[in-house]
């Protein structure tokens, strides 16, 4: 079954949306399952939709296999909506709506509930990121929900004391707003299509300290809830930042329950796309935890994000070393968490691998892929940014690469996204 992340002018009529979309006044502008004509699709364009998640065979809609989702369709819709109108309200007064508040905390806590029962959850989807001002809000909503199965997994290890209610709460509390000083950033900063400058660094590093400042009114959020906000870009080698006035960090220890949230944090931001940089796949994501553990990260917690998320999700696009595109079909048996995903191969760059078009395998290990990509334009970025460096070009018959044989649709989406950006990269 394909699924894709993909440009919205790409979509093709009658294809099935694949996520829930909400338009930036947060009202739900396209529900998942909902089948693509040219009216949805130009409105999705008009409300700055600038990709979507989709399934292009309508056929395939029955068979769906989806682990990832760990919560009622509703409670997500209804929990998102709150997490974005607090961010978007404090964003414009400059302040707290106690009402606003209430209703996250309110809403966290049920959450928190639905998180710790039944099997550990496990997510599975390939971030699409809608709209790109989506960012902070959408990015919030998941480190809260990643930031809780973690707790919970590391508890299962017994890495974690037995959490309490209220020490989930105070997590999923923390967790949600640990970005809400952003809201107190100029949009222009946070919405900046390019890298930022030093000067602009400056000022990004004071949203820990503009957090602690809108929550200075509300003695009803937790100290670890504060603590989360402060000091979740402290890094265990010391580096990284905190409040404004330096660390109030007893001993330097950061508290567990915070080391757990940056890794959260950290994870998705990486496997989200934003204007300036491409999305890594979650497996990608897993290996710089992996290897950042002790360092950025907490050495024991960190590996723990294998065990919650799925390292390949069906539609990730995976370039191997033989100049062959697989497309993930599906992630394969997570029952034991060591998932050997299912994939497609559904283009080449190179002679040699051209007999293995329309295969499907099953991916025994890493070693032969050289990257992934969420969707066809970041394989056609990435593939254009390295595709002239060993050993991507090893893979490749010709650079600029050029598609050698690829299958329908595939065909058309390779070589459409490979000519834009080398438009823009020509401009
Ligand atoms: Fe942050």
């Amino acid at each position: 079954m394909v699924r894709l992340v993909i440009a919205t002018e790409e979509v093709q009529p009658l294809w099935i949306v694949d996520e829930d979309i909400l338009s930036a006044a947060g009202q739900p502008l396209v529900l998942r399952g909902a089948v693509v004509t040219p009216s949805l699709k130009a409105a999705m364009i008009r409300h700055g939709i600038e990709r979507v998640r989709v399934r292009p065979d309508p056929e395939e809609a029955d068979l769906d296999w989806r682990p990832g989702e760990v919560l009622p369709a509703g409670l997500v819709l209804r929990a998102r909506q709150k997490v974005q109108k607090l961010f978007d309200d404090t964003a414009r007064r400059r302040s707290l709506s106690p009402r606003l508040l209430d209703a996250v905390v309110e809403q966290t806590g049920d959450i928190v509930n639905r998180l710790f029962e039944g099997p550990l959850p496990l997510f599975a989807e390939l971030r699409s990121l809608a709209r790109f001002d989506d960012y902070t809000h959408e990015h919030s909503w998941s480190v809260l929900l990643l930031s809780l199965a973690l707790a919970r997994a590391a508890q299962e290890k017994g890495l974690l004391k037995a959490l309490t209610y209220q020490d989930r709460l105070t997590l999923g509390v923390g967790a949600v707003l640990h970005d809400i000083g952003k809201a107190s950033l100029p949009r222009s900063l946070l919405q900046k299509p390019g890298p930022l400058d030093e000067e602009e660094w400056k000022q990004m590093r004071l949203h820990p300290q503009k957090g602690i400042d809108l929550l200075r009114p509300y003695d009803s959020v937790m100290p670890l809830s504060r603590a989360i906000v402060a000091f979740h870009h402290e890094r265990p080698d010391g580096g990284g930042y905190g409040l404004a006035k330096g660390s109030t960090l007893q001993d330097g220890h950061i508290p567990e329950l915070v080391r757990l949230v940056a890794i959260a944090d950290a994870y998705d931001a990486m496997v989200s796309s934003r204007p300036y940089r491409r999305a890594r796949l979650p497996f990608e994501a897993l290996d710089v935890l992996k290897a950042e553990g002790g360092r950025q990260f907490d050495e024991d917690l960190a590996p723990l994000m294998a065990d919650i998320v799925v390292a390949f999700p069906a539609g990730s696009l995976l370039l191997a070393d033989d100049g062959s595109v697989i497309t993930v079909l599906s992630p394969g048996d997570t029952s034991g968490r060591g998932s050997l995903p299912e994939g497609l191969v559904v283009a080449t760059f190179s002679e040699r691998s051209r007999g293995r078009l329309g295969q499907s395998l099953r991916l025994g290990d890493r070693s032969s892929l050289l990257f992934g990509a969420a969707s066809p334009e970041d394989l056609a970025a990435t593939l254009l940014e390295e595709g002239s460096q060993d050993p991507v070009r090893a893979a490749l018959d010709s650079y600029p690469p050029r598609l050698v044989a690829a299958a329908p649709l595939w065909d058309e989406l390779l070589a459409y996204a490979l000519a834009r950006e080398e438009m823009a990269l020509s401009r």
